[in-house]
C-alpha cells in the first residue's frame, strides 16, 4: 500500500518531466531541419504582392513570339556531337559538390558549343564563362547548374528567366520543364538566341525583346524566376510575378564587386524571406538596350 502511494505521488514529476523531454526533442529537431538554411531575410509585404500579378505597365516589352499553349507531348531536343565534352563537362560540375542526377543530365544534354561564337566552340566545354558579344558572357557552366539546381522545377513549373543572353540557360530550363519563358534586352542577343532556340528545337521557350524589370505580367505568376544579371535590388514587379511558394534566384550587388547570389522564396502566405548563397560576378543588370544607341 506504501510502495502505491510512493509511485502515485510521483505521477506529476515523472509527467513534466517527460514534457520538458519532448518539448526538448522538438526544439532540436526543428533546429536540425533549420540547419541548412543559413540567414534569412524578410522582404515587405508591401514590394511582395503575395503572389498577385500587376497589369502590363505602358513600357512593358513587345513580345516577340507568341505565347501559344500546347498539348502535345514535350520532349527536347538530342545531340550526339561533343557528347564526351559534356560528359566530361557534368563530371567537373559534380566534383564541385552539385550531385543532382536531373540537373547533371540536363547540362550533358544542352549543346553549349551552339551557343558560342563560332570562335570560342573549342571553349565551349570549359568550365568558365565566355564572351558572346555586346559586352555579355554565356555564363559558367558550374553557375547556370547551380542556379537551376535551386529553383527545385518540376515539369509543371512555370519559369520565366531575365537576360536570355545566348539561349543556353533556357534551353537547360526547358530540360526540366517545357513552360520557359526569357526576356533579353539588347534586341540582336535577343533575335538571335530566339532563331537559335528555334533551330535546334527548343520550340517551346517564349522569348521576349525588352526590359526584364516588369517581368512578363501576362504570363505570369511564375513558379520559379532566374534573374541571370546582376541588380542594385530585387526589381518589385518580379517579386509580383512570383507565385506563392515560388523560388527566386538572383545576383545583388554593384557592378564593379563581387555580387550575392541571392534565393528569394515567397511562402504560401505571401510572405517573402531570402538568404546569400554565395559570392558570384554578372554583367550589371541595365534598363537600356545599348544596341539601339
Ligand atoms: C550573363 S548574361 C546571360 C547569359 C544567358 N543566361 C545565357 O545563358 O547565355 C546576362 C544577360 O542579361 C541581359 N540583361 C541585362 N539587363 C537586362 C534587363 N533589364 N532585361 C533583360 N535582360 C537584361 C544582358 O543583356 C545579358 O545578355
Amino acid at each position: 500500500m506504501e510502495h502505491r502511494h510512493v509511485t502515485l505521488s510521483r505521477t506529476p514529476t515523472v509527467l513534466i518531466v517527460l514534457l520538458v523531454v519532448v518539448l526538448a526533442v522538438v526544439v532540436l529537431v526543428t533546429q536540425w531541419s533549420d540547419r541548412d538554411e543559413g540567414d534569412w531575410h524578410s522582404i515587405p509585404q508591401d514590394l511582395a504582392g503575395a503572389g498577385s500579378t500587376t497589369s502590363a505597365p505602358a513600357s512593358a516589352p513587345a513580345e516577340t513570339q507568341p505565347a501559344t499553349q500546347t498539348s502535345q507531348p514535350w520532349l527536347p531536343p538530342r545531340f550526339t556531337q561533343r557528347q564526351g565534352d559534356r560528359d566530361r563537362m557534368a563530371r567537373v560540375i559534380g566534383v564541385y559538390g552539385l550531385k543532382d542526377k536531373a540537373i547533371l543530365q540536363a547540362m550533358a544534354a544542352v549543346p553549349r558549343h551552339e551557343f558560342v561564337p563560332a570562335s570560342l566552340q573549342r571553349s565551349a566545354y570549359r568550365d568558365s564563362p565566355l564572351p558572346i558579344g555586346f559586352g555579355q558572357t554565356i555564363s559558367q557552366p558550374y553557375i547556370v547548374a547551380e542556379m537551376t539546381r535551386q529553383l527545385q522545377l518540376k515539369p509543371t513549373s512555370r519559369v520565366l528567366e531575365i537576360g536570355t543572353g545566348s539561349g543556353y540557360q533556357a534551353a537547360v530550363l526547358t530540360e526540366l520543364t517545357p513552360h520557359v519563358y526569357t526576356i533579353e534586352i539588347i534586341k540582336p542577343l535577343a533575335d538571335a538566341a530566339a532563331k537559335r532556340l528555334k533551330r535546334l528545337g527548343y520550340t517551346t521557350v517564349r522569348t521576349k525583346h525588352g526590359d526584364g524589370y516588369h517581368g512578363w505580367p501576362d504570363a505570369g505568376p511564375f513558379d520559379a524566376i532566374i534573374v541571370t544579371a546582376a541588380a542594385g535590388q530585387i526589381p518589385p514587379p518580379l517579386l509580383r510575378q512570383l507565385a506563392p511558394g515560388g523560388r527566386m534566384i538572383i545576383p545583388i550587388g554593384g557592378r564593379f564587386a563581387t555580387q550575392s547570389l541571392m534565393l528569394v522564396e515567397k511562402r504560401a502566405d505571401g510572405k517573402v524571406r531570402s538568404r546569400s548563397l554565395m559570392a558570384v560576378r554578372f554583367v550589371p543588370f541595365v534598363r537600356k538596350d545599348v544596341s539601339a544607341d
